[in-house]
């Protein structure tokens, strides 16, 4: 459990580019789970990085345990709370999965190699992107969970921002 009351996550884009964006809807876990499938079949998931966004409990690493399961992970998929980043290998994928909630120290990027990650190719997924500032590149991808009410639905609104992430999109839509 996160005890630690944070900030409203910033947005780093401005108000005035934010549109409405491509909408999906998981009506519990196993839409999640079939959702997670449809993306992990897309090519363009090979060099991508998404941002994942929602409160406490909305389902990023749930969504992320059902994506690398998807894409062939084994074996127990941590969530990477408290060591920020989690990599993981699958048939040749280079996935890192990062939880910046605690991220705290401008020092830790280039301490823990983050940059270098972000350089390399491979999928990355971020919850709590926001935590990190402006360490971050731009995302391919920005999900974004909603929680409607305290069941198993979830809204979640894409917004694609390069050619890679409309390719992502492209995979989902269908
Ligand atoms: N449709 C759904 N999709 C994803 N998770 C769901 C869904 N319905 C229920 N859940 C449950 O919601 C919870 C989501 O927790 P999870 O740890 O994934 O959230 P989180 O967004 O990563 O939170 P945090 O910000 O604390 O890291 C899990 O217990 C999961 O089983
Ligand atoms: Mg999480």
């Amino acid at each position: 459990m996160k005890a630690v009351v944070k900030p409203l996550q910033q947005t780093r884009f401005g108000r005035g580019q934010i549109h409405a964006g491509h909408p999906a809807f998981w009506s519990d876990e196993a839409a999640t789970a079939a959702w997670a499938a449809r993306l992990a079949a897309s090519p363009a998931l090979s060099h991508a990085f998404i941002a994942l966004h929602g409160e406490l409990g909305a389902g990023k690493t749930t969504f992320v345990r059902h994506l690398l399961r998807a894409l062939g992970v084994q074996g127990r998929i941590k969530s990477p709370t408290y060591a920020v980043v989690e990599p993981h290998e699958a048939r040749g994928l280079a996935i890192w999965h990062f939880d910046f909630y605690r991220f705290g120290d401008p020092r830790e990027w280039e301490d823990a190699g983050l940059r270098d990650i972000f350089a390399a190719r491979g999928l990355k997924l971020a919850e709590w992107p926001g935590q990190a500032g402006n360490f971050l590149p731009r995302a391919d991808l920005d999900l974004r969970i909603a929680t409607a009410s305290d069941d198993s639905a979830r809204a979640i609104t894409l917004e694609a921002h390069t050619p890679t992430g409309r390719a992502l999109l492209e995979a989902v839509r269908a």
